[in-house]
């Protein structure tokens, strides 16, 4: 499939079924994630699979109670060990880094036939006590990953020529 139509098809999926991902597809949704570029290639990314139902469970009122956190089989909680670490730009590099990795993520998951749903929506010191992620760590995402129980709506984007200038700054 070209890479375009996997953009086209993904969308935020918040109802899966209950029916597990295989390990394979896991382990290449996975890989998807691990072959990201990063700043200075320092791959400083940790992802926390989480697929055991009463973990799951405790994510949810973590995750401001979006129930689909508890139903989807696994939910990836995406983490920067080196949140200090900043490009000579002035930009943090870790946040940047792991949306690159959970952005290859989703596009692989659409081409395993699974959906995905970015999850910005939670109590990071919560998700830390729950996966002993350790306090040094920033917690900058969670990543539900599943079989889609709903169908995708069209999608609501801005027009290019609203969100791009050419040679310089010409928005008004
Ligand atoms: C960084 C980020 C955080 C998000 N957090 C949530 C969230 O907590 N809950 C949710 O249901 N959707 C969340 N979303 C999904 C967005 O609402 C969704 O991507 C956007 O509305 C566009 O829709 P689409 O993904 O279906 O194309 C998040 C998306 C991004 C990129």
């Amino acid at each position: 499939m070209a890479l375009l139509c996997q953009i086209q098809q993904r969308y935020s999926v918040r109802s899966y079924q209950k029916r597990p991902v295989e390990k394979e597809k896991l382990a290449t949704v996975l890989e998807a994630g691990r072959l990201a570029p990063s700043a200075s290639n320092t791959q400083d990314w940790r992802f926390v699979v989480v697929q055991d139902a009463a973990v799951r469970k405790q994510l949810v009122p973590a995750a401001n109670n979006q129930a689909f956190v508890g139903e989807a089989p696994v939910i990836i909680v995406c983490c920067g060990i080196n949140p200090a670490y900043t490009m000579r730009c002035g930009q943090p590099a870790y946040a940047i880094d792991l949306a690159i990795a959970i952005d290859h993520m989703t596009l692989q998951a659409v081409e395993e036939g699974l959906g995905t749903c970015w999850i910005g929506s939670f109590d990071e010191d919560q998700v830390r006590v729950i996966l002993g992620i350790p306090a040094d760590t920033r917690v900058v995402e969670l990543l539900a990953l599943g079989y889609p129980n709903d169908t995708p709506k069209p999608k609501n984007r801005l027009p290019l020529k609203q969100i791009v200038c050419y040679d310089r700054w010409t928005f008004t």
